[in-house]
Parts: structure tokens; sequence; C-alpha cells
């Protein structure tokens, strides 16, 4: 047992009641709209992901399994479906797949957090002991150019409630402000922290040096008075202010997950940023030495900002967190519009969180991770059409017949395909998103372009394409893997782009796999077993509902053999705002 927690333990009564304010703020407030409602007013509501009722939402917050429930914090605007306001909206779940949401858990109501509760993270001080850290955002002065940021503490009110209804902001608050040479208008989103060598907690905050990344690095005994490390923990130059930085051990070998605080021989660690400049989620796998707090990467050139994505999609201010009652790792992210805010006022609502991803580190490589649909997800299979041993010609199109609609899991595997026929072109790797956006427009390649067409109209003048594309470049061959929006919608009002990234396929390896999820506005492919995953919004007009469907397409010359495929309809889960029997 660490000195810290009986420390700790006593420091609990201190804490008292600096308690907030009754809490007003609650999204049951307008019931008219339940998530599970999809009206012709409503298309693009999801069926099976996250969202709350209605207003703007972004990063994934406290992550937490706790009595039974996993807690799923974020960040929410309560009044409207931009951007403002910003307080922690709470649901629980015992699935992740059904929710419950409850009143608000943290909003401006101190000094140090009046213009918003922002990121944070939670952290079990002991086994019942759940302990939040959050951003808060104030005014050092009435000033508008003085609005800082600083970290703040928040306790259940009652710990032995499995819903942790109620959080308490602590009298130590603020518990830290911007060390010195640091901006205070760039210092943000504390981790979940973790306890090193010497039986102290350490955490990290997201912050810049000039133009380089910081993971600054804290250390403390009580929770409440931290001290900050000489060095950062990592830091890259040019990488501009880090954002929602999470830093956690992985097994080195299974997919088994560790809670944050396992180190040694078996574990490697993975540190995560989130780019402000790019707004993207870059990792890096290394070693993490707990006595001298040192991080390093095992491949420099993939280094945190340069290297590795999450997502080649749209996937931002991710988190991950343990779940101990199924011994996983699990990772949530912010899946932004790509509807301008005029259209999300009139939907009166703005973004979703993915759907939570298992993760674990990739055995072949050891220095990138694989990702894929938390297993729960195939409770909610329905019909299904399967299909084995096909051709798809050159130049074609087949439809999947057995299955329709905008709520489906496809997963489709491919023969190898022979790449002694597959096209010269040098595309700039810095520039994937180009090659997929131009390969898209009806190009007519060798080996590929071939996937699926999502939620497609019957016509395909509205369709999402994830495909693979081979190519040889200077180096060898390589595969294109895309999401390519260009076709989604007959809507000019929203962002097009496309995504993807290139693929390493090992030699040895016969088959290209996709596993692509769709959920009315939302897509996300999980390519080659998880190495890949790319999330896109798409927003049709003609393909909704059961208009949508779903086909395998070949634009290559080369025709290509389906080894595998099958296709589910999915159930929808329910979002409601009733507090679940205890
Ligand atoms: C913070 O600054 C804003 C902008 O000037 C002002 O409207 C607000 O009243 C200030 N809040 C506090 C608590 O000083
Ligand atoms: C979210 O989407 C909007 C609209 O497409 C865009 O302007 C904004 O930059 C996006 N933000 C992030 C963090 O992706
Ligand atoms: C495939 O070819 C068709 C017909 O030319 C074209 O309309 C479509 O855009 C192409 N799709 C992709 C992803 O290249």
């Amino acid at each position: 047992m660490s000195p810290f927690i009986s420390v700790c333990a006593c420091c609990w009564f201190f804490v008292a009641a600096s308690a907030s304010r009754d809490l007003t703020y609650r999204d049951s407030d307008i019931l008219s709209l339940n998530t599970a409602q999809r009206t012709s007013e409503q298309p693009y509501r999801t069926g099976f992901h996250f969202q709350p009722t209605k207003n703007w939402m972004n990063d994934p917050n406290g992550l937490m399994y706790y009595k039974g429930y996993y807690h799923l914090f974020y960040q929410w605007n309560p009044y409207g479906a931009v951007w403002g306001t910003i307080t922690w909206g709470h649901a629980v779940s015992t699935d992740m797949l059904q929710w419950h949401i409850l009143d608000v858990a943290l909003a401006p109501d101190q000094w140090y957090d009046i213009n918003g509760c922002w990121t944070g993270s939670a952290t079990f001080v002991a086994a019942n002991r759940p302990v939040l850290i959050y951003t808060g955002w104030t005014n050092i002065s009435s000033s508008v150019e003085h609005k800082i940021q600083v970290q703040a503490v928040a306790v259940p009110h009652d710990s032995e409630d499995p819903l942790l209804q109620k959080w308490i902001k602590v009298n130590d608050n603020p518990i830290l402000v911007a060390p010195i040479g640091i901006d205070p208008t760039e210092f943000r989103d504390p981790t979940t922290a973790w306890i090193g060598a010497d039986g102290k907690w350490r955490m990290v905050v997201g912050s810049k040096r000039k133009e380089d990344g910081v993971a600054l690095l804290y250390r403390s005994s009580d929770f409440l008075h931290w001290h900050k490390a000489e060095d950062p923990l990592h830091s890259v130059v040019d990488t501009g202010m880090w954002e929602c930085p999470d830093f956690y051990p992985v097994s080195i070998g299974g997919q088994n997950g560790l809670d944050t605080s396992v180190n040694g021989p078996d574990v490697i660690h993975v540190l995560k940023a989130s780019l402000a400049n790019d707004k993207h989620d870059y990792y890096v796998v290394g070693t993490y030495n707990s006595d001298y707090d040192t991080f390093t990467p095992a491949d420099s050139s993939h280094n945190v900002g340069i290297g590795l994505r999450y997502d080649y999609g749209k996937f931002y201010a991710s988190k991950t967190f343990y779940d101990s009652a199924k011994g996983r790792r699990i990772l949530f992210g912010w899946v932004n519009e790509s509807s301008s805010a005029k259209n999300d006022i009139v939907k009166g609502w703005s973004s979703l969180q993915g759907f939570p991803r298992k993760i674990w580190l990739n055995g072949e490589t050891k220095s990138s991770i694989l990702q894929w649909p938390i297993q729960e997800i195939e409770t909610l299979r329905r019909r299904s059409d399967s299909l084995s041993g096909i051709f798809l010609e050159a130049n074609s199109v087949t439809r999947v017949t057995g299955v329709e609609g905008a709520q489906l899991d496809v997963e489709v595997e491919f023969d190898m395909p022979s790449l002694n026929e597959a096209e010269i072109l040098e595309v700039d790797s810095s520039n994937v998103q180009l090659a997929c956006s131009q390969v898209g427009k009806s190009h007519k390649g060798a080996v590929g372009p071939f996937g699926l067409l999502v939620l497609a109209s019957e016509d395909l003048k509205e369709q999402t394409a994830v495909f693979f594309y081979a190519v040889l470049t200077g180096g060898g061959w390589k595969t294109l893997i895309c999401s390519d929006q260009g076709r989604s919608s007959l809507n000019n009002d929203v962002d097009k782009t496309s995504y993807g990234s290139y693929m390493s396929v090992p030699s040895n390896d016969k088959s290209l796999r996709l596993r692509t999820l769709v959920d009315h506005s939302i897509v996300e492919t999980f390519a080659q077993g998880g190495e890949i995953c790319i999330t896109s919004r798409v927003y049709p007009v003609k393909a909704v509902n059961n208009q949508a469907h779903l086909y395998l397409f070949n634009n290559g010359s080369v025709p290509v053999r389906v080894s595998h495929m099958i296709a589910w309809e999915l159930a929808s889960t329910t979002i409601d705002v009733d507090v679940p029997a205890r």
C-alpha cells in the first residue's frame, strides 16, 4: 500500500463543501427529441453511437468503470449546438451500448472555472475513490485577454453511489497554475495519474514551449499538492500545442489491457497527444522508466505528432481507460461534424463519440497499436448476408442484397491481389488525403480501387467509398486505404474531404481486410485487423434509412477475389435520461 493512500484518506475530511450550487442544467429538460428517434427532420442522428439528446458535445472526459457502470463524461454546452459554456455532461452504461444520461457533473460555478470546466481525467486513488482532475478556464481580471487555464480536483459527494451523480470541487482548488515559462492559455487537459516506483503519483498536462509540443510532468504524494518535474515526460519540436495527452501501459504479449500504474518487463507504453495545429491524434510506442521518469520512443521517426495516428479521418481529443470488468483498455474519441455551424444549429446538436474501441499492442510491429470495436457490438447484429469466393471483375459493382439500411457492420476479406500489375504512381505520403480524393474521382486503376460502397443510393449518385488501391512507387509497392466522401451527399454545404493512409502489408500477409461500421452519418473503418482506422461524417440526402444500400466494387482492371464477406444489420440502442435501477 502506498503511503499516499493513508495520507489522502484524511485529506478527504478536509475537502468538505465548497459544494457547487444546485446544478440546473439537465440534458433531460427537452425530452421531445430522443436519440433513438430519427425523424425525417433528423436523418443524421445515430442508432448505436453515444450522443446527447441535444446541443454541442466535444471531448470525452473522466472515463472509468465503477461499481458496475461505465462512466462517460463529455464536454457539453447546455445552451446550444455550438461550442460554449462548457460543462461535464455525464452518462452511464452497463455495456457501452445503452446509455443513461444523468445530471451535469461539473459546471462553471467557481471563480477558477467560471468560464468553463474543460477536459480532464479520472484516477482511482484507492479502489473506491475515484477523483477527477480537470482544467478550469478562469479570469485573472475582467479583461477578455486574461482568461487562463488552471487545474482543479473534484471528488464524489458519495462514493457509495455507483452512479457518482454528484461531485464536489475541493477547497484546495486550483491545485495547479501554469509554471513559469509556460503560457497560461496553453496549459490544459490533465491525464489519468499513475504511481511511479517511489510510490508517488504522476500526471501529465498538455502544453507547448515556443512551437514545441510538450507533456509537462507533475508529481504528488497526496493528489492535491503537485510539483513539476524539471524535465517534461516528452516533447517534440515544432509540433505545436499538445492537447489531451494520454499515457498508458500496454502488454507486450497479448491483448489484455493494463491498469495505468502497471509497469515492468512485459510492458511498453503509449503516449498520445492531440495536435491543436492539425486536429489529429498522434501516438508513439516507447519505453517508460519510472525511476527516472523518462520515455523513449521505440522509433523516433514515428514520434508524437510526426508519425502514427489513431485515426486518419475525423477523430480528436481521444482518451483511453482501463476496463477492470473485462481486463481491456478502451478508447473513446470525439467525432466532430463535417457540416456547417448553421446546419448544426438547425439540427440542434453537434458531434458524436466514436464507437468504443479496444486497443492493444500490434504483436507484429511491437511499435504500433491495433484498435477494434468492442465485442459488445455483436449483440446488436441482426439480419445478415454473406458471400465467399467470388470475383469482382474489372469495373464492376455488386449489390449486397440481403442487408440494407443505415446501421451496418461489414467485414470483408480480399485475396492479396497480384501486384505485378500495380500502376506506377508517385504519391506524396504527406498528402495521402489528396491522393484518395483524386483516386476516388472516377479513377480507373489497375490493382484497385476496390472495396465497399456504403450509404449508397440505388442510382449510386450518393455513395461513400471505402477502398484499397495498390501502387508501385520508387520504394516498392504500397497500398492506399481510403474513405472517400466525395460523393457521399447531394448536399454541397458539407465538408466532403477524403481521408486515407498508406498501409504497410507484410509480404507474408495473404489478404487485405476491412471492417466498416455504418451509422446514418458516421462511417468507421478498421483496415487490416485495426492497424489503420478512418472515421468520417457523411450526410446523404437520398441514401437514408432503408434507402441506403451496400455494394462491393472494383474500379481496377485486375479482377479481385473476395474470399469472404459478411454484413449485418445492427439494432438501435437507446439513450435515455432515466436513472437506471440500483
Ligand atoms: C471575465 O471576463 C469576461 C470578459 O471581460 C467578463 O465578461 C466576465 O464578467 C469576467 N468574469 C469574472 C468572474 O471576472
Ligand atoms: C469541427 O468541424 C468544424 C466544421 O467542419 C470545423 O470548422 C472545426 O475546425 C472542426 N474542429 C475540429 C477540432 O476538428
Ligand atoms: C468507380 O468508377 C465509377 C464509374 O466510372 C465512378 O463513377 C466512381 O466514381 C469510381 N469510384 C471510385 C471510388 O473510384
